[in-house]
């Protein structure tokens, strides 16, 4: 536990979603050290379950369907009922399939930016309300990407623009929730490595493009997960006190080359 420090979280409720693996679990881990009573989020409730047990009784996994306006509904209402309160969402969750530029479908790119841009906007939403019942303000951090502001993988035109959607709500929500006290940012990744590698389906191709280019990861390898986790517990925590509306790149310096 921090105690007294910047980054202390003791008394905080927070919502992780996607937490049952990657970043997601990674900072759900980070958030309980800090002080934080969490709530695990997760299509994947074995895995959710499993990081909630690893945490301690205080944390309670929860399974919920990004792609469903009810599921989001009913995992907010669970979120009531358990703690009444909600300080801290990182709004981890997504998809990140590739589709060539030339070949996706209007079926893709609508089931990208309907996960992606409009399921994390309602989880967004939510949280807000949950946060304003009790006044005392509240954090947002939107888990974007790097692909975002730069290209940075090819294939990953639909997914990009999702990410880029994300950091536009990310700005609006910044503004009109200001006065209620709830800070809004975007955190953009560059490449991170898998917490838990899992098997991957058959047809899965490498990944290819500027940011697996030689010379593009100037600190020599991709991120740890729980390097990502490390900037979102800044903006959740005290030490983030005054930066709203912002997108912080996470990248290894891959940016900058
Ligand atoms: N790993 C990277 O290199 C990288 C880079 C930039 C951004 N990101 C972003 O970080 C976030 C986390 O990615 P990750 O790499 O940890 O991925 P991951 O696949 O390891 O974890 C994603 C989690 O989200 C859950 N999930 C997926 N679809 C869901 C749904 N419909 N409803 C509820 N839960 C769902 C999965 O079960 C999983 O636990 C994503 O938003 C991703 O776009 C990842």
């Amino acid at each position: 536990m921090i105690e007294n420090g910047l980054f202390d979280l003791t008394g905080k409720v927070a919502l992780v979603t996607g937490a049952g693996h990657g970043i997601g679990k990674a900072t759900a881990t980070l958030l309980a050290a800090a002080g934080a009573t969490l709530v695990i989020a997760d299509k994947d409730f074995t895995a959710a379950q499993d990081v909630a047990q690893q945490l301690g009784a205080a944390h309670q996994a929860v399974s919920f369907d990004l792609a469903s306006q009810t599921s989001i509904e009913a995992l907010f209402a669970q979120v009531a009922d358990m703690h009444e309160r909600l300080d801290i969402l990182v709004n981890n969750a997504g998809i990140y399939p590739r589709f060539a530029l030339d070949d996706v479908t209007q079926a893709q790119w609508e089931q990208m930016q309907h996960i992606n841009v409009w399921g994390c906007f309602v989880v967004l939403r939510e949280a807000a309300r949950l946060m304003r019942q009790h006044a005392n303000g509240g954090r947002i951090v939107n888990v974007s990407s790097i692909g975002a502001a730069r290209t940075a993988v090819n294939d990953q035109v639909a997914y990009n623009a999702s990410k880029a959607a994300l950091d536009s709500v990310t700005q609006s929500a910044a503004l009109e929730y200001a006065p209620h006290g709830i800070l809004v940012n975007s955190i953009l990744p560059g490449a991170v490595m898998p917490l838990d590698p899992r098997p991957k389906p058959a047809a899965h191709q490498p990944a290819t493009g500027p940011l697996l280019s030689s010379g593009r990861m100037p600190l020599g390898r991709p991120a740890h997960a729980h390097e990502v986790a490390g900037p979102i517990l800044m903006l959740v925590s005290a030490a983030g006190a005054y930066i709203t509306g912002q997108t912080l790149i996470v990248d290894g310096g891959f940016s900058v080359t």
